[in-house]
């Protein structure tokens, strides 16, 4: 082919901008919020550097810095005062997610509010709904808690969310809430599942961010292994199937290969680069051993050319940022 094909010819200064394949752009990011009802101030998170919980006070500033910065969508995860065995701060109608959202809406009401529709920070045992005995001991129960997702999900619909996003992996949460949402009204709202969640240990530092860790056992009997493809793959198919409206993976940089394949589903799918891929970027940065906005603009690059719509990132308000700077 030499000389007559040159691939560097495409590749000088002026040429190569045209013919770039993949752009990340402002609309793709959503930003993932920590709200915590017990504190006045922001409080920066030991384990991801530069994130924060913020009050309930707080949040609509956030948000509205955000939209300005052209970001377009946020993901709210509430810390609550109290926990209990059922998780029930979690529906109440004065809880932090559904304070949030009702101050975010009426400050921004354009922006997108998603919020995630899980128990694990509103239960004393940290498991992501009800427990009770099984044939191997205390586990995650899967049909009673469909019911707590139900009223999790009506109750954030009601004040406001646009988005709610099941992260608990259970067996036929998307069917079932999405029959709750139509029965309640809310055939408007959409459904973001946590579609092909991996039991992964790059959740480490979010656990911390949203006081989540669990008191017994692990998550490795409702989330998937690492290991299993054909597993990760049907697990969207069927939630796909229940009619959500967009499949999620989780986490992204290390699961990209199997990104690929679910975005051939048919379905928008988004990508979350999780605490884990954030706080490895961030602290190697920070020690000057890589360059931060070079990374994270290379691995959201990646997560996008792997067949992702949205990327749920802890770095969208910077990159927002850079974005600006590059025009
Ligand atoms: C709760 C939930 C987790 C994350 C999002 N929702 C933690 C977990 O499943 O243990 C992880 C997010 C992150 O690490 O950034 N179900
Ligand atoms: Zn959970």
């Amino acid at each position: 082919m030499f000389p007559q094909r040159r691939m560097r010819r495409s590749r000088s200064k002026n040429i190569q901008p045209l013919l770039r394949e993949i752009t990340v752009s402002k609309t793709d990011l959503i930003a993932p919020l920590f709200i915590d009802e017990t504190i006045t101030a922001p409080l920066p998170i030991a384990s991801m550097p530069g994130q924060f919980r913020y009050p309930v006070s707080g949040i609509a500033t956030v948000a509205s810095e955000l939209w300005k910065r052209g970001i377009r969508a946020i993901l709210i995860f509430g810390i609550p005062k109290a926990k209990d065995p059922c998780g029930c701060s979690a529906y109440d109608p004065e809880g932090v997610v559904q304070q949030a959202v009702r101050r975010v809406k009426a400050e921004v009401r354009e922006m997108v509010v998603i919020t995630d529709v899980c128990a694990c920070e509103y239960t004393d045992h940290g498991h992501c709904g009800i427990i009770g005995e099984t044939r191997c001991g205390p586990d995650l129960l899967n049909d009673p808690s469909l019911e707590l997702m139900n009223k999790i999900a009506i109750s954030h619909a009601e004040n406001g969310a646009d988005i709610v996003a099941p992260s608990c992996m259970l067996d036929g949460m998307v069917g079932s809430i999405r029959a709750a949402l139509d029965d309640a009204g809310f055939e408007e709202v959409l459904i973001m599942s946590y579609s092909t969640k991996f039991a992964s240990a790059l959740y480490g530092p979010f656990r911390e961010a949203a006081d989540s860790g669990f008191a017994f056992g692990d998550r490795t009997t409702y989330q998937i292994h690492p290991g299993n493809s054909r597993e990760a793959l049907l697990e969207s198919q069927m939630d796909a199937d229940e009619g959500a409206d967009i499949l999620m993976v989780k986490p992204a940089g290390f699961y990209l290969d199997i990104l690929a394949e679910i975005a051939t589903l048919g379905l928008p799918v988004a990508a979350f680069q999780v605490s884990g891929e954030y706080s490895m970027i961030k602290c190697a940065a920070e020690r000057g051993w890589i360059r931060e906005k070079e990374t994270v603009l290379e691995s959201l690059t990646s997560i996008k050319r792997a067949g992702a719509e949205l990327i749920i990132t802890y770095f969208a308000g910077d990159v927002a940022g850079w974005l600006d700077e590059e025009q």
